[in-house]
């Protein structure tokens, strides 16, 4: 068992030029990258081995990041599973010129720890000390069941529809449904 502020981790990178897109703000998958780095460094601080991301929910960019600005990604390990991780993750950009700091994306990265021929490895119980503890941890068994269900309906539940079902379904939707060749 171990507590979570073991493996808390907090960084932060300054946003250069190379990082923009052509509207002059930093891609989003820039800042994927950066918290995948730290779910990581997170997840393998907990589980004392290699890790690999399994799924990420919740992304959701609130507002633009800009170059110049330092991110700090601070993130936690919020649920342990058997040998899976969730790790919130809470991102934000500082402008160092103006002293504003902006909340710009909070997610959660789902990592799994592999032993070194690649099989799953058990990673440790966390121990939980207070309320906000407790509360992520309810909220993580809640994000786990909640992906089962995402998978088995991607995975099945639409193969049971045929198409003249699924195409009711769609009556508000911005689509046409053309000559079906298939
Ligand atoms: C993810 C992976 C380990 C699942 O393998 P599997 O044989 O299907 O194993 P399981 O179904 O037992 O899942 C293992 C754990 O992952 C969790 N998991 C699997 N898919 C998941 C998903 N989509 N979302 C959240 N958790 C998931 C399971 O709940 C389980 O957790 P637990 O052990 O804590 O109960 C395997 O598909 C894999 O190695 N994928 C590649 C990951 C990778 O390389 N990432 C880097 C991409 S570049």
């Amino acid at each position: 068992m171990k507590n979570v502020q073991e493996s808390q981790t907090t960084y932060t990178e300054l946003m250069i030029p190379s990082y923009a897109n052509f509207g002059g703000k930093v891609h989003g998958g820039i800042i994927l990258a950066i918290m995948d780095k730290v779910a990581y460094v997170c997840a393998a601080k907990h589980s004392g081995s290699y890790v690999v991301t399994v799924a990420v929910e919740g992304v959701e960019f609130l507002s633009p990041v800009e170059v110049g600005d330092l991110i700090t990604v601070k993130a936690s390990v919020n649920y342990v599973g058997k040998t899976s991780m969730i790790i919130g993750m809470r991102v934000e950009a500082f402008n160092p010129r103006t002293g504003q700091s902006t909340h710009t994306n909070s997610c959660y990265f789902t990592m799994v720890a592999k032993n070194d021929d690649g099989s799953l490895k058990d990673v440790p119980g966390l121990i939980l000390n207070s309320s906000l503890e407790l509360r992520r941890f309810c909220e993580g068994k809640w994000l786990r069941e909640n992906a089962r269900h995402k998978k088995e309906t991607l995975k099945g539940d639409l193969l049971h529809f045929s198409d003249d079902e699924l195409s009711k379904t769609l009556i508000e939707e911005n689509c046409i449904l053309n000559n079906l060749l298939f």
